[in-house]
């Protein structure tokens, strides 16, 4: 049970993992390893590295990248433990899948649908092509993570999500029923509902940038890249469809802030890439979140519980305790030669991680 503090300026909760978050490589996967491990206990991390972690082999040293990561870094728990997924390609085969399954810290596989994000040049262009592989995941207990986006050059952006869910999410998960699905970073009442009604083998992460920001924001007072990511945020309608199912204590949803650094001069350019920083705030915002709704009680099982359910993993037996104290978020932050501008840039955030 949460603190049971009637003024809510403690919340101690179990210790949290995230669900999705990108890790990169080199000097930025150093600052998001300790970023992220500062608060969460296990992370899911995103194969869309260059190149992306399309065999178990790429998963280990991958992994084994992120580990010594963790030991040069003082603010982050020695405990973090990274989870990994493979990346699917039209390629990927069932033995493929087979010997990711061999490996215990591989517990998902992600569906980039070609060209529909960062990193998914190398996606699967037609699901048809990876039903062996798919039968195999499910056979192995994978849990399929899909990036839930209409690459349909005929269809809107804002509906991207809403149309893959009919033309291909429905379609697939009534042919292998059998199958876990996360779907990813909702963005809509569609989104919602799909999870709602499909039973439980299938669940959604949302992040805070979703449930704080409609897509307004892209555009308050000009056009900022910063606040860009994909699938761009969607009408007012939907954030609050967002916020109802997040803070509801539905454990079809769960915490995965999709934290995806990018250096300032990616994302500022003629053709600015898509992804949000947030790992250096993400558990507070969602903090803040959860408390203006009312619903801090709901934060524990979205954030430390429901995740580890649905992927069959332990809960963590470590706690971790807010307290609403405000607390200014940096401009940018120096990493290796870039500079990366995080979510809440410069401005104050009211609540912060407790150091005992
Ligand atoms: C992610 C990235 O930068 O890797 N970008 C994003 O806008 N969310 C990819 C993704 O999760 O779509
Ligand atoms: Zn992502």
């Amino acid at each position: 049970m949460p603190d049971p503090s009637p003024t809510m300026q403690r919340l101690t909760i179990t210790r949290p993992d995230d669900w999705h978050v990108h890790f990169r490589r080199g000097a930025i996967l150093r600052r998001a390893v300790a970023d992220t491990a500062r608060c969460f206990a296990r992370a899911m991390v995103m194969p869309n590295t260059e190149p992306p972690i399309t065999t178990a082999a790429r998963a280990r040293d991958y992994r084994a990248e992120i580990l010594n990561a963790l030991t040069t870094s003082p603010a982050a728990d020695k405990n973090f433990t990274p989870l990994l997924a493979l990346y699917l390609t039209d390629e990927t085969r069932a033995r493929d899948i087979v010997e990711a399954a061999n490996n215990d810290f591989i517990v998902g596989c992600k569906l980039y649908p070609a060209h529909a994000t960062t990193g998914a040049a190398a996606g699967v262009t037609e699901v048809k092509k990876i039903m062996p592989a798919l039968k195999c995941m499910a056979k192995h207990n994978l849990v399929l993570q899909v990036h839930g986006e209409s690459t349909d050059a005929g269809v809107d952006i804002f509906d991207r999500e809403a149309v893959f869910i009919d033309r291909v999410l429905a379609p697939l998960q009534r042919d292998l029923p059998e199958l876990k699905i996360v779907l990813e970073h909702i963005t809509t009442e569609q989104g919602v509902e799909f999870v709602r009604q499909a039973g439980a083998r299938v669940a959604a992460t949302i992040t805070a940038h979703h449930l704080m920001f409609n897509r307004n924001e892209m555009f308050r007072g000009g056009l900022r890249p910063h606040a860009y990511c994909l699938p761009v945020p969607k009408r007012e309608r939907h954030r609050r469809a967002l916020l109802r199912a997040a803070t509801g204590g539905d454990p079809a949803f769960f915490l995965g802030s999709d934290s995806a650094p990018h250096p300032r001069a990616a994302k500022e350019s003629e053709c600015g890439c898509a992804g949000i920083y947030s790992a250096p705030a993400a558990l507070e915002l969602y903090a803040e979140i959860f408390a203006k709704a009312g619903a801090l009680d709901k934060l524990e099982g979205f954030a430390g519980h429901y995740g580890a359910d649905f992927y069959a993993q332990p809960r963590n037996s470590g706690r971790l305790t807010l307290v609403q104290k405000p607390r200014r978020i940096a401009r940018s932050l120096t990493v290796g030669e870039a500079e990366i501008v995080p979510l809440k840039s410069g401005e104050i955030i009211q609540w912060s991680v407790a150091d005992d």
